[in-house]
């Protein structure tokens, strides 16, 4: 059902309540983080008195002040909270002060004093690579033998991708509120992914126990996958303020600090070496991957390894080497980013795929389909999995007869060898997206339900909404599962005191997941309240439905508040857990074996673009998407993720570009240099469709599909689009590094043009005098 979003009304009327909008306590503090202003060194001197001398202050807070564990890392404990003596990146936080207004905690973190002894600081992936300093033991996969089919291969190439990073920039900075709570409890109020991880934080840090930290979220302003681990940090900090002054800290990131402390998707570089026949068919693939982790493992970990196993994306891999390398730098410690690395080892077979066939002159989109997995044979992926439900062909297939692909390929091709200034490019690129986190663990997630006596129903589950929909298409599903209309169903905050143990909202997979939970819940009292009916009204289990806000029980008819109110006079529990974990998978991290995902969601796009050879701007045109995702839930939610990741995809691989200085200093750290998309660059001609009738062939809740992250792939159409009309010159294989921002675009121009900017110049004067 396009049932629209739980909170529209109060998105579109600003009344929904984010977490700066929880009114707060007459005596709350408002914290602020003093951090690093170099990217390496050791912390000599640091002289805080100033800063307690500001106006307003009541105290700070540094790596002393922590009760218990002086970490906020999950995976691998290499995250200070505070900095203990040593700063690893430019943005470290190494203090937080709490002052009775916002605006004088941030002025008063500015008066510290600290001297520092400068240590050398690596600070990309080749400086790293060369000095070996990875944040994590490095990884190597082999199938087959790829050496010895590269030695034989009739054709190779050779050549690096380069992948640069994103900040999430999710509308609504990093926020906790801390509450001190009666006999050494604790409440937060976080804007998080995981509330149960920031839980677990806030008890170490504190040392306390979990039963004492509660966790509440009602609703992120985005998150992106930057609220997964990046929370933790700013409710610990925020924790122990409160701890140390016994009132409530309230801790804001404004824009800048944000961007400066928070970890972002990892740019990486991947260097290539592949064998393939005359067809374009590879034969032989080796590739070296790299990528910025940052000062920290975080979750570099299964990021990295996801890359490696979307390195594949749609395309048969039967001999291949990959190496994965999990960079240290002294920058900040990169994280989650929707699709957590396999957009970018899809964009590096992609750009493979995509140099192949100009290396042999061929159409992209034929060399692919040479290359994609079979439905029957050539179809285990290069960590053994078996792609049992193959949708590639059937996608791509529809997609280019509707797009018209072939023609346009052609007709691009002409306008560019008549037109040197702005060309055309088209590129047509597959998705396939694996659902479940690798960590098998992860995929479980509770549900719980409480039916009042007047029929309304409080649904509370493990995941969090941050846009996405998940409570919506939740609170959906138990509505169909009792009969009763939406307006019944009550979705509340996420809340670590009522579902505990929870998984981060994360790898899409929080509808089939918390779907799932949910559901059985629901199903348990909707078992209860049959079984009610049967013994009262002499039915048996098959005469009892539930529908249209009523039951019917054999003949009879009755309101659901009216047997609710029954069950509950006759003693019937109205309230039940729900619990769903995800069958089939396992997944040995190692070595990357096994079968990590229940299933793959599908999708492909078409994008045209025009690009301005003089100036490298470059302007979408034209895309057309159609996606797999199932039986939809709510298909004008999974239409909002299918546009909404799309352009996020777009601006990732076009105009979002971080830029560190020599130093390490991030200098693009607000809108006013970090360029996200608007509305203005979603294309003039447009189609987006979901792939119809065509449920998941996998047992999951309503048969749909995950729909968070795959779509954010299908942008890799407008780079290489991008990349069709740079080649458009010579033919020659381009350069072109992401995002093609305008720089890079010219850059990629000048080096396989055969005439410079001035001679371009020079034709367009030419044409007009003529
Ligand atoms: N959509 C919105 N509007 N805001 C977000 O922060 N995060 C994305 C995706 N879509 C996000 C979003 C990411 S990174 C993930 S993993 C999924 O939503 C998480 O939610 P789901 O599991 O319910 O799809
Ligand atoms: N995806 C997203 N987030 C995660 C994952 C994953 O596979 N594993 C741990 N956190
Ligand atoms: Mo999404 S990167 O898995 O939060």
């Amino acid at each position: 059902m396009s049932t629209r979003h739980e909170s529209a009304h109060l998105h579109v009327s600003g009344r929904a309540l984010y977490t700066d909008d929880i009114p707060l306590p007459a005596n709350t503090l408002h914290g602020a983080f003093g951090l690093s202003s170099i990217a390496h060194g050791r912390i000599r001197t640091m002289d805080l008195a100033p800063v307690l001398a500001s106006p307003g202050v009541v105290a700070v807070a540094t790596a002393a002040d922590v009760p218990g564990e002086n970490n906020y890392g999950s995976a691998v404990h290499d995250d200070p909270i505070f900095a203990p003596d040593v700063v690893e990146y430019v943005g470290a936080p190494i203090f937080a002060v709490a002052a009775d207004n916002y605006s004088r905690a941030r002025k008063a973190a500015r008066g510290a004093q600290l001297e520092y002894e400068p240590l050398p600081a690596i600070l990309d992936i080749r400086a790293a690579l060369a000095a070996q300093a990875t944040v994590l033991p490095s990884q190597r996969l082999v199938r087959g033998r790829p050496r010895e089919m590269l030695e034989q291969a009739p054709h190779r190439l050779q050549d690096t991708v380069y992948i640069g990073g994103q900040d999430h920039f999710y509308l609504e900075g990093q926020i906790a509120i801390a509450t001190p709570q009666e006999d050494g409890a604790m409440l937060i109020q976080s804007s998080t992914q995981h509330p149960s991880e920031v839980q677990q934080i806030v008890a170490h840090a504190l040392a306390r126990h979990s039963s004492q930290i509660t966790v509440q979220c009602r609703r992120m302003g985005g998150g992106f996958g930057g609220k997964e681990t990046q929370p933790a940090l700013i409710a610990a900090a925020a924790a122990v303020l409160a701890h140390k002054t016994g009132r409530t800290v309230k801790l804001r990131l404004d824009r800048d600090t944000d961007m400066l402390m928070t970890g972002k998707r990892h740019d990486f570089l991947a260097d290539y070496d592949v064998g393939f026949d005359q067809s374009g068919r590879i034969l032989g693939l080796a590739v070296m991957l790299a990528s910025r982790c940052g000062y920290s493992a975080d979750l570099s970990g299964p990021v990295n390894d996801r890359a490696v196993m979307h390195l594949d994306n749609a395309y048969y891999l039967e001999h291949v080497e990959i190496v994965s390398h999990r960079c240290k730098t002294h920058t900040v410690s990169n994280t989650a980013f929707r699709g957590f690395g396999g957009p970018q080892g899809m964009m590096v077979i992609e750009q493979i795929i995509d140099s192949i066939a100009r290396t042999l002159g061929l159409d992209p989109l034929v060399v692919r389909r040479r290359n994609f997995y079979g439905t029957h044979e050539r179809n285990v992926t290069h960590y053994g999995q078996v792609v049992e439900d193959n949708l590639v062909h059937a996608i791509v297939d529809r997609l280019a007869e509707s797009s018209r692909y072939a023609e346009r390929h052609k007709r691009i091709t002409e306008w560019n060898a008549t037109r040197p200034i702005v060309r055309r490019g088209i590129a047509l690129t597959p998705v396939k997206f694996g659902i479940s986190f690798t960590a098998t663990l992860f995929n479980q997630a509770g549900a719980l339900i409480h039916v009042y006596t007047d029929g309304t129903v409080l649904l509370n589950h493990g995941g969090t909404e941050m846009g996405q929909g998940l409570f919506t298409k939740v609170a959906e599903v138990v509505a169909n599962e009792l009969g009763l209309p939406m307006a019944a169903i009550r979705v509340s905050a996420t809340d670590t005191s009522k579902v505990p143990n929870t998984s981060a909202t994360a790898a899409s997979a929080s509808s089939d997941l918390n779907g799932k939970a949910a559901q059985a819940a629901a199903a348990a009292i909707r078992g209860r309240l049959t079984q009610f009916a049967c013994e009262t009204y002499g039915v048996t289990d098959n005469e009892v439905s539930f529908r249209d806000g009523q039951v019917f029980i054999g003949s009879q008819q009755l309101a659901f508040a009216e047997l609710v109110a029954q069950a509950y006079r006759a003693r019937v529990s109205l309230s039940a857990t729900g619990f769903y974990r995800t069958p089939k998978i396992q997944y040995d991290k190692n070595t990357l074996q096994g079968r990590p995902f229940f299933y793959f969601a599908y999708g492909a796009a078409v994008s045209e673009v025009a690009v301005d050879t003089l100036t490298g701007e470059t302007q979408l045109l034209r895309v057309e998407i159609l996606h797999d995702v199932g039986r939809s839930l709510n298909p004008a939610i999974d239409l909002g993720q299918i546009e909404g990741g799309f352009l996020q995809g777009v601006g990732w691989l076009t105009s979002e570009e971080l830029w560190w200085n020599a130093r390490g200093e991030l200098r693009t750290h607000a809108p006013s240099t970090y360029k996200i998309p608007t509305a203005r660059d979603w294309p003039p001609r447009w189609e987006v469709r979901m792939l119809e009738n065509c449920p998941n062939r996998e047992e999951t809740i309503h048969r749909s599909k995950a729909v968070g992250e795959p779509p954010l792939m299908l942008a890799i159409s407008t780079f290489l689009a991008i990349r069709d009309a740079v080649a458009g010159v010579s033919g020659a294989v381009p350069g072109l590094v992401a995002p093609a921002t305008p720089e890079a675009v010219l850059r990629a121009i000048e080096a396989i043009g055969t005439e410079t900017v001035g001679e371009r110049l020079s034709m367009v004067s030419a044409e007009a005098d003529a």
